[in-house]
């Protein structure tokens, strides 16, 4: 689909449906809705009249316009209440509102820039939340299916804007949504590819696609590296599998002068069956999607290599099935973790932070600072939180905050847990340093409190997206399937940490390759 930006008025525009919107409650249409209410003889202020069009948020009314405009439809579009308007609100509209004018089969679409009149928002972005909407709205996942001949598109959409001053700012707008969209997308792609077309190896190649596609660099530590670098943990975990593990290691270089380079870690089990503590098998083909911390990861960086921010990132991303054979891990092993520590395996089903503290291990050998971890890491967090976030924990507070708000841009809801002393107690083992699982209670903590005895000092933050991985329904921006969280928090977070000023530059003193200094603490 193209999205483009117009400048003129929408009434005249030609497109199969344009696009117009009220808020709740008001009795008049305004702007660009009065002037089609106009042109059809008064049609919208009547429907408001006999309560047909209330505007309460996504009310989509479709009128006809039967000759009187160009364009043969009208969709009105409801904004709900003024007060409770905000960006997220235009995303979700863009989306629902495409979503049905692609069922209606209109294959262009001209709309007005929806919060940027009456709604008092910045008309860059806007455009930029009409133009993600509009993207991840329409997402479909078709590759294993039949095409049907019905497959309806929407091949254009056209933002009109009646002032030309503003136009350049809302092609930015249009240019930056698609580009997070896009992100996000081929995150969902990635997940929703059924385990048998997304191995490890397939996930490494993809990588590779990626890095050449925006110029980044790409390294894949092959099975040898790994026994070198002494990641016992992730080994642990791969030693069940035929399918050989892969550490995809993607680096961005925006910024040769900067001292330091941010590490953006995500959990790429591309299936879990558990291992030998195998799952049930109700609903273990979701564990498909297990991956999606490593997808949401690889695809940011793509974003950022088209967005080309200031700042060095560096992305890992252990990629393994967790698999039951005669060769797998059993409960009770012993592994031993790059970082050195010793783990005793208590649930084999626990299998994200073993894999993660190695890359965890590897990403502070790197120099790598801050470090942000996703995973779909514990049920647990379901269970604490339900689906509608996903849950964070940290040993920075600066950060963390970052993170959230880089969240809340995106539409994207975080929630804060704690990393309370008290818990630490459940992770200790009587064989070996640390054992995988504590108790049922305090799951996700305990999980997170496993990560951070190999994060140590290194300013960090935990995602476990285990809630937000996947929708099971269609709403707003969200399709059934893959959600593409928390891709577009983690592009927000890298733009966002480029524009503050540099930590100051000093020698690196110790460890770290050249050019990947250790950064002074933020
Ligand atoms: N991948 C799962 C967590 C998960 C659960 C993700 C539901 C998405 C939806 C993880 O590897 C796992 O199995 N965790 C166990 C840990 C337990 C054994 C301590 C869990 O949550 O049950
Ligand atoms: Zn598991
Ligand atoms: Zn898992």
């Amino acid at each position: 689909m193209e999205i483009k930006v117009e400048v003129g008025d929408i009434q005249q525009h030609p497109a199969k449906a344009i696009v117009v919107n009220l808020f709740e409650g008001v009795k008049k249409p305004g702007g660009a809705a009065a002037a089609v209410d106009k042109a059809l003889a008064g049609a919208i202020s009547q429907l408001i009249e006999e309560g047909e069009i209330k505007g309460k948020f996504n009310e989509l009314t479709l009128i006809h316009t039967l000759g009187r405009l160009p364009s043969p439809r009208v969709l009105v579009v409801g904004l709900g209440k003024q007060a409770e308007f905000k960006l997220d609100k235009v995303r979700d509209l863009s989306a629902s509102a495409l979503r049905y004018l692609r069922r209606v089969g209109a294959k262009t679409v001209a709309s007005v820039v929806h919060g940027a009149g009456v709604g008092g928002l910045e008309p860059q972005q806007c455009a930029q939340a009409i133009a993600e909407g509009a993207v991840m709205g329409l997402y479909r996942f078709t590759r294993h299916k039949k095409k049907e001949e019905e497959e309806r598109e929407i091949e254009e959409l056209t933002l009109v804007e009646l002032d030309a001053a503003g136009a350049a700012a809302l092609r930015q707008g249009v240019a930056k949504g698609r580009i997070l969209a896009e992100a996000a997308n081929r995150a969902r792609d990635m997940a929703n590819e059924p385990a048998n077309y997304l191995t490890p190896t397939m996930m490494a190649e993809q990588a590779e696609v990626i890095a050449e596609e925006v110029g980044l660099e790409c390294e894949v530590l092959a099975r040898e590296q790994m026994e070198e670098l002494g990641m016992g943990a992730l080994l642990g975990v791969a030693q069940g599998s035929s399918q050989p593990p892969k550490m995809i290691v993607l680096r961005y270089r925006g910024d040769r002068r900067r001292k330091g380079t941010v590490g953006l870690l995500g959990k790429g089990i591309t299936f879990d069956s558990g291992g030998i503590s195998i799952k049930p098998s109700a609903g273990m083909q979701e564990m498909k999607g297990d991956m999606s911390g490593g997808a949401a990861v690889i695809c940011a960086m793509w974003a950022l290599g088209r967005l080309k921010p200031r700042i060095n990132v560096t992305a890992v991303v252990p990629a393994t099935e967790n698999m039951p054979s005669g060769s797998a891990t059993k409960p009770g092993d012993v592994l031993r973790a790059m970082s050195g520590k010793s783990i005793e395996v208590i649930n084999t089903d626990a299998e994200g932070r073993l894999i993660l503290a190695d890359a965890i291990a590897y990403a502070r050998q790197q120099g790598l600072s801050p470090i942000v971890d996703v995973a779909t890491l514990t049920g647990a967090m379901v269970i604490a939180i339900g689906k509608a976030a996903t849950g964070c924990m940290s040993n920075n507070q600066e950060l963390c905050q970052k993170v959230i708000a880089a969240g809340e841009a995106a539409g994207e809801k975080i929630w804060q847990f704690p990393l309370y002393e008290e818990y630490k107690e459940h992770l200790k083992s009587d064989v070996a340093d640390l054992k995988n699982v504590g108790p049922r209670e305090g799951g996700a903590i305990s999980a997170a409190l496993f990560l951070a005895e190999f994060v140590e000092d290194t300013p960090w933050v935990h995602l476990d997206m285990a809630p937000t991985d996947n929708a099971d329904k269609e709403k707003g921006v969200w399709v059934k399937g893959a959600t593409g969280i928390p891709t577009r928090t983690l592009v927000n977070l890298v733009l966002g940490l480029a524009q503050e000023k540099p930590p100051a530059r000093r020698r690196s003193q110790q460890g770290g390759t050249p050019g990947h200094g250790r950064a002074a603490a933020s």
